[in-house]
């Protein structure tokens, strides 16, 4: 097989690129980033030492270059992880993320109708269904309405809308997955989990938003991973996998149960609210787990593992 792999030097991207090139040493990959701020550079320098990866500095909303690399690596797999992914910075700026969110996955999806792609997998979120109350409310099904409450969940739930009308419209053969929150190696220091190793290091109080009992399921990037080959496998052609952790934890709890792991005694603040925060995100993954996938890391390892990697870097 020969997957073009878009937002290769990403959180998840580049853990994807690992994962596969261990499982898939017949097939090629071709990775796609521009290399935001959040793109993890070092790692992308060693991988493409190896001859199975070939990389691309390339912006996924340029269709001239999109194209040319379409025609010369003839893929017939593409994997869309290339997204703009901070809430925070999508209340301050919208516009990139529509841009690259929406309008770049159109790029992507009218060169795989071009060259005749034989799959093509768009990487969602759950943050697409909104949130459910802390108290009650059943899990989002992959049928659930799509209510997402910040600039970038709605962002992706257009993709995804977008990539459905594809496969509606044209035929496209396509596949989404929606996972819940990842944790693991190689995230950027804004996002929850290493954000607080970091300020834990250097010292500084830990900051929560609002009452810190906002809830969310956490699931390992590398099972993450396994999803995904899951569904380019099994996944039926025009269907939405939800991909959960069933690790539903308030981020206080989470961020106590990081600060014990490094057994230090830094305080925590609580600060004003984000914007439009969601409460509690909770998916039921029913769907993919009959395919025969289910999440194998246990958390308290995983996040073990994941403190001890940050600690290293
Ligand atoms: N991290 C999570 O917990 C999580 C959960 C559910 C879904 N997702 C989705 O998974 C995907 C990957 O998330 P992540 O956490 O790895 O994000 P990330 O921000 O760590 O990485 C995104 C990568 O995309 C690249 N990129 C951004 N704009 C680009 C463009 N215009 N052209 C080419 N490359 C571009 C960046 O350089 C970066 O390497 C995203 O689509 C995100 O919505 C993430």
């Amino acid at each position: 097989m020969k997957l073009l792999i878009t937002g290769c030097a990403g959180f998840i991207g580049i853990n994807f690129i690992k994962y596969w090139l261990n499982r898939h040493a017949e097939d090629t990959l071709v990775g796609v980033d521009c290399l935001t701020y959040a793109a993890n550079k070092k790692p992308l320098q060693k991988l493409v030492q190896n001859p199975n990866f070939i990389f691309y500095k390339t912006d996924i909303c340029d269709r001239t270059e999109i194209d040319r690399i379409f025609q010369t690596e003839k893929p017939n797999t593409v994997v869309n992880f290339a997204a703009e992914s901070h809430v925070d910075r999508s209340i301050q700026n919208p516009d990139i993320f529509l841009k690259t969110n929406v309008l770049g996955t159109q790029v992507l999806l009218d060169a795989c109708l071009r060259y005749g792609v034989e799959r093509y997998h768009q990487i969602s979120t759950d943050e697409v269904y909104g949130d459910l109350p802390l108290e009650s409310g059943e899990p989002f099904t992959e049928s659930s309405p799509l209510k997402p409450s910040s600039p970038y969940s709605t962002s992706k739930a257009a993709a995804d809308l977008l990539v459905l009308a594809y496969y509606k419209t044209y035929g496209l053969p396509i596949t989404i997955s929606r996972s819940s929150n990842n944790y693991g190696k190689y995230q950027h220091a804004e996002k929850f989990i290493p954000n607080i190793i970091k300020r834990a290091g250097e010292g500084i109080k830990i900051l929560i938003y609002g009452d810190g009992k906002n809830v969310r399921d956490w699931l390992y990037v590398n099972d993450h991973c396994s999803a995904i080959d899951m569904i380019l496998q099994k996944g039926k052609i025009g269907e939405i996998y939800n991909i959960g952790g069933d690790n539903e934890m308030p981020n206080l709890v989470l961020a106590k149960k990081i600060l014990s792991i490094l057994k230090t005694e830094i305080g925590i603040q609580f600060v004003e609210d984000r914007k439009g925060h969601d409460r509690r995100y909770s998916l039921n993954s029913q769907k993919i787990k009959k395919l025969g996938w289910k999440p194998r890391t246990l958390f308290d390892e995983g996040l073990t593992d994941t403190v001890k990697w940050y600690l290293k870097e």
